[in-house]
């Protein structure tokens, strides 16, 4: 299903132009990966910064700024732009994408979901090529304001129009990237997998919860629940996944957290509508009951919106 694409050869020559829209964890790690290679990206964020840091096991790699915090002052239309800014920052966001993107411009979205070019085609031009991606890495941002990479840097695209370039971008980088043919079903295998990391964000606890007799039980419950949507979407996904997500969460480090719980911690609008309310709107269009998700959503809803 899918085509693993690492290569540590030097990157192509006519290197494209990269932009980062949202340098935040991900956005930083990536930016890491360039500069690493020698192809430094241009930032553009909310904040503005002089350079970024990421933390990747023993090293500590900075890379130059400055964070661009002014879209009206950027050189124009980049090659490439990697949008990293959450779901709820897309609209706060569209002046970046305003500028950043021409018609021969790859914007490769960097967010969870399944929901990414629906999002994301709104706010550019027909001839700007949108790819979907699923990150699979940990990042975190620490207290001093780095960002901790945890686990290896890898992200899945579909084997579509653009996805040779993000290639060519990354080649040669920490960051791998794989082809997937049937990419749907890689996106709803990681939306599942976040679906039920919502959960966190609900209790406030990390993955240890998930030891708990009572929470495994809801949390296959809600999987299953998941996992007929996902299938009605046209996902190929075995019976087993419920349980393969179910045990990672349990066999993975204990305090291993999620970014929807991390921003329920900083009291930030959370994700919850790309990550859990797909469920309940796409159960509804195909009339698949679901109770869990429903419950779930409504929580996450009013934990990030309020009021109260
Ligand atoms: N973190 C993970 O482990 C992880 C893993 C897989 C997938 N994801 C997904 O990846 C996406 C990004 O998550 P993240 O954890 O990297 O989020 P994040 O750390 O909050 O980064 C978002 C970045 O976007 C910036 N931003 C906010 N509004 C902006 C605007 N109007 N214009 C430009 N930049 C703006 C933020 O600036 P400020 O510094 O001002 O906040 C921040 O630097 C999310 O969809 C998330 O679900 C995350």
């Amino acid at each position: 299903m899918t085509e693993c694409l690492t290569d540590h050869s030097p990157a192509h020559a006519s290197t494209p132009t990269v932009a980062i829209v949202g340098p935040g964890a991900i956005g930083a790690v990536i930016a890491a990966a360039l500069h690493e290679a020698g192809r430094s990206p241009g930032l553009y964020g909310r904040t503005a910064r002089h350079s970024l840091e990421v933390i990747a096991g023993d090293e500590r790699i900075v890379v130059p700024g400055p964070v661009r915090t002014d879209p009206d002052n950027v050189p124009g239309p980049a090659d490439v732009v990697f949008l990293a800014v959450k779901a709820t920052q897309i609209d706060a966001a569209a002046p970046w994408l305003a500028t950043l993107c021409g018609p021969d411009t790859v914007v490769c979205v960097l967010q969870n979901g399944v929901e990414q070019i629906a999002m994301i085609s709104p706010y550019l031009s027909e001839r700007t090529t949108v790819l979907p991606s699923v990150v699979w890495f940990p990042a975190q941002a620490e207290v001093d304001g780095s960002v901790r990479l945890r686990g290896e840097a890898r992200l899945t695209l579909p084997k579509a129009p653009g996805a040779k370039r993000i290639v060519e971008t990354l080649r040669g980088t920490r960051c791998t990237v794989e082809l997937a043919t049937d990419f749907p079903s890689v996106a709803w295998r990681k939306l599942l997998q976040n679906t039920a990391a919502g959960l966190m964000a609900l209790t406030g606890r990390r993955s240890a919860m998930f030891s708990r007799r009572d929470v495994a039980d809801l949390t296959r419950a809600y999987l299953h629940e998941c996992l007929n949507v996902a299938r009605a979407e046209g996902a190929r996904l075995g019976d087993q996944v419920p349980e393969e997500i179910l045990t990672g969460f349990q066999s993975g480090p204990a305090d291993m957290s999620t970014s929807i719980l991390t921003d329920r911690q900083a009291a930030r609008p959370l994700e919850w509508d790309v990550r859990n309310g797909v469920i309940s709107r796409l159960g509804r269009a195909h009339s698949i009951p679901t109770p869990i998700g429903d419950v779930v959503t409504t929580l996450l809803a009013a934990t990030s919106d309020g009021p109260g």
